[in-house]
């Protein structure tokens, strides 16, 4: 956790920022599903950027162009992999161009298999002063693309493949294949270049020098937020946040367990927003930690289902990875906020748990960048019973003396009138 890591950060959303305005012109995002009868097999959200090079008649020619809203699933040649063929999403747009992707899988992931390109020289439009014409077909069988069955694969950052004489920059990507429902499952299996690089404004500058690792204090509270693609707040974040975890220590030779604390002014916050999934990507220099939140929309329940750390702290003998996506934290409604002022510790796997402090939370439903109002959790409404109890307890207690206080008076007075 060094300072200069702050600024590698740093360097990796320049050219991401740039990317996105200059090269990609944040292209538009494209929903493309691939259906069997009523159910869908191959589902894929992404933004993609063609660049394509091609002769002219007297030198070469760059073109480059993205996927078009209008861009569809060819059904006739898409397959959800019926007598033996693989499954396969064929996009096709414009005049006679088409973008492949085939998939496999094995016991417990699945992967793009290959990447196939059609692009139609004879569309002067896009390749004008061409002097080839008709359809070039160009393949890539080396995608690395690739996630465990029953989980999305979603990755923000730009990935470029090269096939032939073209290269597709994929962004903003979340693809399912052999799907158990019609929709993305809500586990989510983010890419590595998400993992250490994030996407939203750079954090404000500080001049801090390398966070103290070893703070047992009580950490900050800090506000974190996601905004959607059209600027508003879509995920709402409060919370003081404690690490626990287990390594090897490198100095040491040794497993250490170390307690180090989120310092929300060195935090850089990203994340994304959905119907039923929305994710909070905390990033604090070497640190990456992500929250994944499902809802449950028959019921219309939310919780806290996913997280995962990744920390490659100086004296670690190798970067540390945790994650747990059947998680069952921070239950509540939509339309509501969760809050738990109690502190609580939320056990990811036996090297890592997370201690949240003073939490409030709403990611789905956030209207007006506001909390809606909050369903506390049981070990607040435990602490507020405590002092009700305790309340009781005296007032029944003053009760007793009064009456027997009262019935000893009476009793005397009684004894006096014998006397
Ligand atoms: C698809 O759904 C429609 C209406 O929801 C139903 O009538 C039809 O039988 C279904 N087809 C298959 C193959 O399940
Ligand atoms: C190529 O040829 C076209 C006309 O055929 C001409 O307009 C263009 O300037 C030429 N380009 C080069 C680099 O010579
Ligand atoms: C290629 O483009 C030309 C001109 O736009 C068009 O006539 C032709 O049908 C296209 N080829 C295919 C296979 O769509
Ligand atoms: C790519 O995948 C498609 C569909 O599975 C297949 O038809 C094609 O032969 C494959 N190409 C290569 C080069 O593997
Ligand atoms: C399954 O596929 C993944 C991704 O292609 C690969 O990393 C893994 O080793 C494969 N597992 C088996 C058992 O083949
Ligand atoms: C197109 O240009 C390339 C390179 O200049 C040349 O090798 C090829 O023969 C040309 N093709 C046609 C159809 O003119
Ligand atoms: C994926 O989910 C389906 C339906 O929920 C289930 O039947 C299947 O066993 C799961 N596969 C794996 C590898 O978890
Ligand atoms: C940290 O985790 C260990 C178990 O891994 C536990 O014994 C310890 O009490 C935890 N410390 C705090 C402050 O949560
Ligand atoms: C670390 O400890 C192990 C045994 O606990 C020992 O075998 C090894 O030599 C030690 N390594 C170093 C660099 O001290
Ligand atoms: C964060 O910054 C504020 C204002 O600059 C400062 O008051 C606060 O102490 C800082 N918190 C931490 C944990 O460094
Ligand atoms: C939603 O909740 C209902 C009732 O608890 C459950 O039967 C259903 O499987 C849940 N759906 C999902 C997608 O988790
Ligand atoms: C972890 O940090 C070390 C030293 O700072 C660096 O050499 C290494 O590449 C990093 N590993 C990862 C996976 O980022």
């Amino acid at each position: 956790m060094g300072s200069t890591s702050k600024m590698k950060v740093l360097d990796c959303l320049a050219p991401l920022f740039i990317a996105c305005l200059g090269i990609l012109g944040c292209t538009q995002a494209v929903t493309l599903e691939v259906k069997e009868g009523n159910s869908t097999c191959i589902k894929a959200e992404l933004s993609a950027l063609l660049f394509i090079t091609y002769t002219t008649f007297n030198s070469t020619s760059n073109v480059s162009t993205s996927l078009p809203d209008s861009t569809s699933v060819d059904a006739a040649s898409s397959s959800c992999g019926a007598a033996g063929r693989p499954p396969w999403l064929v996009a096709v747009f414009g005049s006679g161009h088409a973008l492949g992707l085939s998939f496999a899988k094995n016991g417990s992931f699945y992967s793009i298999t290959n990447l196939t390109v059609q692009y139609n020289l004879s569309d002067t439009s896009l390749f004008p002063q061409s002097n080839g014409s008709g359809v070039v077909t160009v393949v890539s069988s080396s995608v690395g693309i690739w996630a465990p069955i029953n989980t999305t694969y979603r990755c923000a950052s730009p990935t470029t493949i090269r096939a032939g004489g073209a290269a597709i920059t994929f962004s903003a990507m979340r693809l399912e294949a052999y799907m158990p429902g019609n929709d993305l499952s809500p586990t989510e299996s983010v890419c590595a270049a998400d993992q250490t690089t994030t996407t939203t404004a750079p954090p404000t500058p500080t001049t801090t020098a390398a966070p103290a690792p070893t703070p047992p204090a009580t950490p900050a509270t800090g506000v974190f937020s996601v905004t959607n693609s059209s600027g508003t707040v879509c995920l709402l974040a409060k919370m003081g946040l404690q690490l626990n975890v287990s390594y090897v220590s490198q100095s040491q030779n040794k497993t250490v367990q170390e307690l180090v604390n989120v310092n929300p002014n060195l935090t850089v916050t990203s994340g994304s927003c959905g119907g039923t999934t929305a994710s909070l990507v905390l990033t604090q220099q070497t640190t990456t930690l992500n929250f994944t939140f499902s809802m449950n929309s028959t019921t219309s329940k939310y919780h806290l289902s996913g997280i995962n750390l990744l920390a490659n702290w100086s004296d670690m003998t190798a970067p540390f990875s945790a994650s747990n996506t059947s998680l069952d934290y921070l239950r509540s409604t939509l339309g509501r906020s969760y809050m738990c002022n109690t502190e609580q510790t939320l056990l990811v796997v036996p090297a890592f748990s997370l201690n949240a402090f003073r939490l409030q939370v709403q990611p789905f439903g956030v209207t007006s960048s506001q909390f809606a109002a909050a369903e506390e959790c049981q070990l607040d409404q435990d602490q507020m019973l405590i002092p009700i109890i305790v309340g009781a307890a005296l007032a029944g207690l003053v009760l007793i003396i009064l009456i027997a206080y009262l019935i000893g008076r009476k009793r005397s007075h009684a004894g006096y009138q014998t006397i």
